[in-house]
């Protein structure tokens, strides 16, 4: 189980969520299902915001919805006073529906489209995280007709990878975001940047990667933006006034993870705000406004998605497959990355694990697999299986594939569930299909 008070085993020996039976959740509402504890997600939230307000003092912390987005969890993120990333249009709009203040949200992206620019400015949205010359064109063009101005942060790979335990700095990165530092990019861009009358370089943003363990990595960073600021300080007497060091906190989804508690979370950010106020009087720079964007780490822990079980297929000496009714369509990480999650029996929960076994979807594809050697109890068609940790890239990187429903989501608060995302019908599945007049019959 993970390390917060979100999921418990209760009298019956189910698995509980935020107060709420999980049977009584797949009864309700049914499987698949994605469940969120709200009590979890605002507490992360406001860890993170907290700390940096005490202990470092102008930042923000900006909640990266490609983890999870929808307008619910906007609109939660509104009430507990953080901003948020996006990183299309369409989270954009989604933000916007859920009534977000577009000065608090900053837009990443690799290639933003020339529409979505033009409706970030619409929206009025307070950052634009520029990644490339054609981009700092557009965005010119566009404020230059508008006849305004916008903040925007270059995005710079200071040359620091981290992957969960490890970390590596690189003298030649390869990635497709960002400017590199080492290689000089990064400055020419700025030099760039600041001569674009309508674009206000506020400063930098980097990201190291994600489910990052190494605390030592933020802080090397950091280090490295600061180095860099300090030099185009010198330099090009430009002073950035803002530094965004991106998301990246690790979580627990199986037992090789830690498990982390929130007091542990605001040590990283300490960690990381320590590093920035050192590297700051080494450099003689201001303190910058610090921001953050955290994803994984407010709602990876939060979300768990039930399934039944269904059909299961046994291969004499080599393994034994427990089909569910969900798979690659509402949880595609295992094909993606080989990613590892635990399972629990939701209706057994406190029995114990008797078997190893693989969680197989239910999509024609040999590889739509949820896990393979998850240790459950002896299970049986129509048990409820629980896989943990499921609420960061999950639901957002869901699919309709083999024309599957993607699963609803339900938002548990002080025991009581309701949805935050409907379930489709077979009508959703062809809403956008034309059929041509000549194919018609
Ligand atoms: C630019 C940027 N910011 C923030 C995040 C969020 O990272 P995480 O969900 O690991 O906290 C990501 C994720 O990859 C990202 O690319």
């Amino acid at each position: 189980m993970n390390a917060r008070n979100t999921l418990g085993i209760n009298e019956k020996g189910h698995l509980s969520i935020g107060g709420a039976d999980c049977v009584d959740l797949a009864a309700e509402f049914g499987t698949p299902l994605y469940v969120f504890d709200e009590a979890y997600i605002r507490t992360m939230m406001s860890v993170y915001r907290d700390t940096i307000a005490r202990e470092y003092g102008d930042g923000l912390v900006l909640y990266a919805s490609k983890a999870f987005s929808c307008e619910a969890i906007y609109a939660i993120a509104r009430e507990e006073g953080i901003g948020a990333d996006v990183v299309s249009g369409g989270e954009l709009y989604t933000a916007m529906q859920a009534g977000f203040p577009a000065e608090k949200i900053c837009m990443h992206g690799n290639n933003k489209l020339p529409r979505e620019l033009r409706y970030a400015l619409d929206c009025g949205i307070g950052l634009i995280v520029v990644d490339s010359d054609s981009e700092a064109e557009d965005l010119e063009r566009e404020c230059a007709a508008r006849g305004r101005r916008q903040d925007v942060l270059l995005r710079i790979n200071p040359g620091v990878e981290a992957h969960t335990h490890a970390y590596v700095q690189t003298a030649t990165p390869d990635s497709k975001f960002g400017f590199s530092v080492a290689s000089g990019a990064a400055k020419s861009m700025t030099e760039h940047i600041l001569r674009c009358p309508h674009l206000r370089l506020r400063g930098f943003h980097c990201h190291i990667g994600s489910q990052i363990f190494e605390k030592s990595s933020f802080a090397v960073a950091a280090e490295k933006c600061l180095a860099f600021m300090a030099q185009l300080r010198d330099t090009l007497h430009f002073e950035a006034d803002t530094l965004n060091l991106g998301g990246g906190f690790g979580i627990w989804y199986t037992d090789k993870d830690e498990k982390f508690t929130p007091e542990k979370y605001a040590d990283y950010l300490r960690t990381l705000i320590r590093a920035v106020k050192e590297g700051c009087a080494r450099f003689g720079l201001g303190l910058p406004r610090l921001m953050i964007e955290p994803g994984r780490s407010i709602v990876g822990e939060a979300g768990i998605t039930l399934y039944t079980v269904g059909a299961i297929k046994e291969i004499a000496g080599i393994r034994k497959y427990l089909a569910v009714d969900g798979g690659m369509f509402d949880n595609p990480r295992f094909c993606l990355y080989r990613s590892e999650y635990t399972a629990v029996l939701a209706n057994r929960a406190a029995e114990p694990s008797r078997e190893l076994v693989s969680v197989a979807g239910k999509c024609c594809e040999s590889g739509d697999l949820i896990g393979v050697d998850m240790a459950l109890p002896k299970a049986e068609r129509g048990d409820l299986l629980a896989v943990l940790s499921t609420g960061a890239y999950n639901y957002s990187m869901a699919s309709n594939y083999n024309r599957n429903f993607i699963p609803p989501a339900v938002l548990v608060k002080d025991g009581k569930a309701e949805y935050i995302v409907r379930p489709q019908t077979p009508e959703d599945l062809v809403r956008n299909d034309v059929l041509p007049a000549r194919l018609r019959r």
